[in-house]
């Protein structure tokens, strides 16, 4: 029997599978600007979306995603499940894999998608977790590479906090050889964890100076400094993060062409102002765009491999 593939961790893909998935994003999106759209993908597949943290982008990419592929998305409020009255989540997993050919889980432990993956015969894909957010950073690497072609030549430079985002920049920077800089505080600096499962931890330079990267930097990139589920330490986040905003100042010294990047959403005026996400180095539309494309890669590639 063949066996399924889950999604969980970026580090499930391999460098060769990653540029597989970025030429059929690139298709994908070819495609759909001429309005043809592929049912077969997924043929009649009703694919669960279990979502425990609010969703904009992820949420609404993935039902698209999935409806334009032939399968049917079944939208699953975590807070409506009978998981949030103590249901465990073995047997809401074993109950979900009797209806569902596949799912899509936004929540706050990686041990959680886990056991989904375990419980679950169809393929299982993390759209979110404290730990990580894979389908996020392909999409972002997509958009790198259709902006500067070869992965090789480019520098990244993630500027606040060492989060989920973060982790999976480092991860994919990783697989794909590509250099990545973080300036963040010492209190939110990238976990030895980390830094010591990377294949290449020279790829990875670490500072808690905002500028220190900055001249050298194609691709400027910051996430929020409150993540979800770290809103109890909103006021002391917010306090150390304020030498780590992205403005004019930050990236005076940065190449003309750098590229501005935010998984969105923004809080502007905090990570990020106004002139620089709405100015022209950033690319966060494209970026909200190609998670559409890419996940359709995505669940090409876990379903028809
Ligand atoms: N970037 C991202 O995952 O956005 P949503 O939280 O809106 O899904
Ligand atoms: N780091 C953010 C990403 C949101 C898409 C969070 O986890 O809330």
């Amino acid at each position: 029997m063949k066996q399924k593939r889950d999604l969980l961790d970026i580090r499930d893909l391999n460098e060769t599978e990653i540029y597989r998935i970025f030429e059929k994003a690139k298709l994908f999106k070819y495609e759909r600007k001429k309005g043809i759209i592929h049912q077969d993908v997924l043929n009649k597949k009703c694919i669960g979306l279990l979502f425990r943290k609010p969703s904009s982008r992820t949420r609404v990419s993935f039902e698209v995603a999935i409806i334009e592929l032939g399968g049917s998305p079944v939208f699953l409020d975590a807070s409506k499940l009978q998981i949030s009255r103590g249901e465990t989540i073995q047997d809401t997993a074993k109950t979900l894999n009797l209806y569902l050919g596949g799912l899509v889980i936004r929540t706050y432990e990686q041990s959680e998608v886990e056991t989904f993956a375990q419980y679950i015969d169809s393929p299982v894909i993390n759209a979110l977790t404290d730990f990580s957010h894979p389908c996020q950073i392909l999409a972002d690497f997509f958009t790198i590479w259709e902006k500067k072609k070869n992965l090789k030549d480019v520098v990244i430079t993630y500027i606040g906090d060492a989060n989920n985002v973060c982790n999976t920049l480092i991860f994919g920077a990783d697989i794909l050889g590509v250099r990545i800089n973080v300036s963040c505080p010492a209190k939110y600096t990238v976990s030895k964890k980390i830094i010591e499962s990377m294949k290449n931890p020279s790829l990875l330079k670490i500072s808690e100076d905002p500028y220190a990267f900055i001249s050298e930097s194609d691709v400027i990139y910051t996430d929020t400094w409150v993540s979800m589920g770290d809103e109890s330490e909103k006021q002391v986040r917010e306090e150390i993060f304020r030498p780590y905003q992205v403005n004019e100042k930050l990236v005076k010294n940065a190449p003309p062409d750098f590229l501005f990047m935010h998984c969105l959403p923004a809080h502007r005026g905090q990570e990020v102002t106004d002139e620089i996400i709405d100015g022209k180095n950033s690319v966060v539309w494209q970026q909200a765009e190609n998670r559409l494309h890419v996940q359709k890669a995505i669940l090409y590639l876990l379903y028809n491999s």
